[in-house]
């Protein structure tokens, strides 16, 4: 019939998006097309495109003689692993991916789908920004889409792929959403591009070394989540979806858990028997979480501490742990910003927390007090004390002062303390106690030295254990670390049916 003949020549000519020669030349710069991306991101033929017929309505220079193909956006739903997400990639053969009314505007109905039924929303970033024929309303148009994101924020998971240029205020859109990856190489996102850097301050910068993956995922901090092309970035997206529920009002999907390793006697002697010697921590954390596997957020910012997502026993957790072999594991200003995030992103989405705590404190310097290490590391004792999924702690060693209290300790609601023989939760390190508090009997020793070791030794035999703080209850447990993974599995168990009241407010107001 001619009017179904018809259908499937429009269908046809829109799903050709740029044409063949633009095609190819996306190929030749090493990236996908918006719609092979899209088959990569979904289960076998379960992705349904919608509003593929929509159309720009612009007048200026010449446009209302142009074709867009799907407005230089392909929107729709399918399955990742059976589950419902929508998603929409920016088609960098049409017009560069340029985003105008329209464009923006079938961005904002994936959002209003996707809040409706209550999917993640999946955005694959390939575009040279603002359509410049289109001027204020493709302004309106990034406008509407910052709002969206930031009603859907805390609703549904967002994350954003970077897979091409992504430059100018539409930097923003991902910068409001949960995750960001990012692909060596082609994608690039800065606020002002090299050549607007060099004429205002003189700066010489290439795009990679200003806005590139490592860059972002290294330096500013920007990005969570790298990978070298565009199948590892969606094969990457599509396991992050794995330890995440559809909404906040959902649990993540449990897998099942083989026959769980529940003596894991390498533990036993993981920590060094030297105090000042580092241990590789995410040895311990692939010993505790399924299989060993884990998915690292900003695995290449603030190495100090490591966040990460895994699986016990089948069920998502959240895991915040210092890096004993960084910085001697400290909390520093990128550390806590990075910490607070992950806590809140888990948090919103009903992720159950573990932190594992060896850290010797906040990490001293001029360079940390005036970078606002005060307000920074507030975001950790807020983010945790504002938590309220389930949340464990295992301390392995070291849980000196403030940092004792900002790793989740029992006191800003932390369920379940466990520590390990190894631990020594004090207000500081020993050989700093014994200076001040033994430093009349030092000096006035005939040999000061002897008795500084003396003191330091007493101080540590008396402080530096787990015992005095399970002596009043902040740490629930201590535990033969061969133990540890069978204790976890027990403790999520038995808290999934957490339930906590908050007293009523408007929204808190978390140091920023
Ligand atoms: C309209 C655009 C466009 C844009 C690219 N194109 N960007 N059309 N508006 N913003 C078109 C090109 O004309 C070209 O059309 C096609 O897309 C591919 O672009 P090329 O330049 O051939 O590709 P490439 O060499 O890979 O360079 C990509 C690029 C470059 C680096 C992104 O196109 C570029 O610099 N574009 C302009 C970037 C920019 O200044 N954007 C506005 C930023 S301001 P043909 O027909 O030849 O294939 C902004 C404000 C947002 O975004 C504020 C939000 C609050």
């Amino acid at each position: 019939m001619a009017k179904i003949e018809r259908l499937q020549k429009l269908r046809a000519i829109v799903q050709e998006g740029g044409g063949p020669r633009r095609i190819q030349r996306q190929h030749e710069s090493g990236k996908l097309t918006a719609r092979e991306r899209l088959a990569l991101l979904f289960d076998e033929n379960t992705f349904v495109e919608l509003d593929l017929f929509v159309k720009h309505r612009c007048t200026n220079f010449g446009m209302e003689a142009l074709e867009t193909p799907a407005e230089g956006v392909v929107t729709g739903y399918g399955h990742v692993e059976g589950r419902l997400v929508y998603a929409y990639a920016q088609d960098f053969t049409v017009m560069g991916g340029s985003l105008g009314e329209m464009h923006a505007n079938k961005i904002v109905k994936v959002f209003d789908n996707a809040m409706k039924v209550g999917a993640p929303v999946v955005g694959l970033n390939d575009s040279g920004g603002a359509r410049i024929q289109e001027g204020v309303d493709a302004l309106s148009g990034y406008g509407k889409i910052f709002y969206a994101n930031t009603q859907a924020s805390g609703v549904i998971p967002q994350i954003s792929a970077i897979m091409g240029p992504c430059a100018g205020g539409a930097v923003y859109s991902p910068a409001l959403t949960d995750f960001i990856f990012m692909v060596d190489g082609t994608s690039h996102m800065f606020i002002t591009g090299p050549q607007v850097i060099e004429a205002v301050t003189g700066e010489k910068v290439e795009a990679e070394e200003l806005g590139g993956s490592m860059t972002h995922n290294s330096r500013s901090g920007v990005a969570h989540f790298r990978g070298p092309d565009d199948a590892h970035v969606i094969a990457q997206i599509r396991r992050l979806l794995s330890f995440l529920p559809s909404n906040y009002m959902e649990k993540a999907p449990e897998y099942q858990m083989g026959e769980p390793n529940d003596y894991i006697e390498g533990l036993n002697s993981i920590i060094p028997d030297n105090p000042r010697k580092a241990y590789n921590m995410k040895e311990v954390i692939a010993e505790i979480v399924d299989y060993g596997d884990f998915m690292e957020y900003q695995q290449y910012y603030a190495a100090n501490i490591i966040t990460c997502f895994a699986r016990i026993g089948g069920k998502s957790v959240g895991i915040i742990a210092n890096q004993p072999q960084v910085l001697a594991g400290c909390l520093n200003v990128n550390a806590s910003d990075k910490a607070a995030r992950f806590i809140r992103t888990c948090d919103a989405f009903n992720i159950p927390l573990l932190t594992i705590a060896d850290v010797p404190g906040f990490l001293p310097g001029v360079d940390q007090e005036y970078s606002g290490i005060i307000r920074h590391g507030a975001k950790m004792l807020y983010a945790y004390s504002e938590a309220t999924v389930p949340m464990i702690t295992l301390i392995t060693r070291k849980a000196y002062g403030g940092a004792y209290l900002a790793m989740c300790s029992k006191e800003l609601g932390s369920d379940m303390v466990f520590a390990w023989p190894t631990a020594e939760i004090a207000v500081m390190g020993s050989q700093g106690a014994a200076n001040i508090i033994f430093s009349r009997e030092i000096r006035k020793s005939v040999d000061p030295e002897a008795a500084r070791a003396q003191k330091i030794a007493e101080y540590e035999e008396e402080f530096n254990t787990p015992y005095k703080a399970a002596e009043r209850g902040f740490v629930d447990d201590v535990i033969v670390p061969a133990t540890t993974r069978r204790r976890l599995i027990d403790a999520l168990n038995m808290l999934s049916g957490k339930k906590v009241q908050k007293p009523g407010k408007k929204h808190g107001n978390i140091p920023l």
